[in-house]
């Protein structure tokens, strides 16, 4: 089974609008719901959770009820990401998860990821146990001190990860129960967390346009694209 996980349980205070910008009005619908239409269309997607936060939890249930057929779980996450995620992960070990289901991990800040990256990851969670998509860097990266450039670096072996985290469900579980254990809250993303139980991760193509909405300049572009493409 192929189960997708969909986190919109941020602040967005880098961002610092007047609500988490997962819930910002764009195009004439709160951005978490760009992403989610893409998982509900998308014929191997089995089941979904949103993982979200008290205050809004009410409103992403009557949404989602409302505008949608399909069966949609939602559940509160936690003050990290990564709780966020523990959190989704413990409600899928009560809840009819297999040891060798797939779960694919995104983020409700990346609305334009496709349909072909996240076909990617599941093809490569057919040979891998742990998948990511990721791109290529174009530009020259250059290290710093202060504000003087001291050199450039090699950029052949740098990515950059997006999500879907693609990871069977033992795997992803038994990464974030030693993150606990270990007393570690606030790590980013997932791949940090599977490296340290020592799991070979493939990586896949991502897309640019599966770029995160952090800053204002991201929304910015992000409307941009929006106002072109509908
Ligand atoms: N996320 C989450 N639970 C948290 C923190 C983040 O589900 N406690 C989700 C966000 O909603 C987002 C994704 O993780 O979709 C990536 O996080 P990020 O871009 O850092 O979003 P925010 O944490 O909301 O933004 P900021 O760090 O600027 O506050
Ligand atoms: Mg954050």
């Amino acid at each position: 089974m192929n189960i997708a996980l969909i986190l919109l349980a941020g602040k967005g205070k880098r961002l610092g609008l007047d609500r988490p910008k997962q819930f910002k009005e764009i195009g004439g619908k709160p951005l978490f719901l760009y992403s989610l239409e893409t998982f509900l269309k998308h014929p191997s997607i089995d089941r979904i959770i949103l993982v979200t936060d008290n205050e809004h939890i009410d409103y992403v249930k009557e949404i989602v009820k409302e505008k949608y057929n399909q069966n949609i779980e939602t559940i509160l996450g936690g003050e990290t990401r990564q709780l966020s995620v523990y959190s989704a992960l413990k409600y899928l070990y009560e809840n009819k998860v297999k040891d060798d289901d797939n779960i694919l991990i995104h983020d409700s800040a990346r609305p334009l990821v496709s349909e072909k990256v996240i076909s990617r990851c599941l093809d490569g969670l057919d040979d891998y146990l742990a998948v990511v998509p990721s791109i290529k860097i174009d530009d020259t990266v250059i290290n710093i001190e202060e504000d003087i450039v001291i050199s450039t670096i090699d950029r052949e072996t740098l990515l950059l990860n997006q999500t879907p985290q693609c990871f069977k469900f033992h795997i992803i579980f038994k990464a974030h129960n030693k993150a606990i254990e270990n007393q570690m809250y606030d790590k980013t993303d997932d791949v940090t967390l599977v490296l340290k139980i020592n799991e070979k991760i493939h990586y896949v193509l991502g897309d640019k346009l599966n770029f995160k909405i952090t800053n204002s300049d991201d929304l910015a572009l992000f409307e941009c694209i929006i106002k072109s493409t509908h």
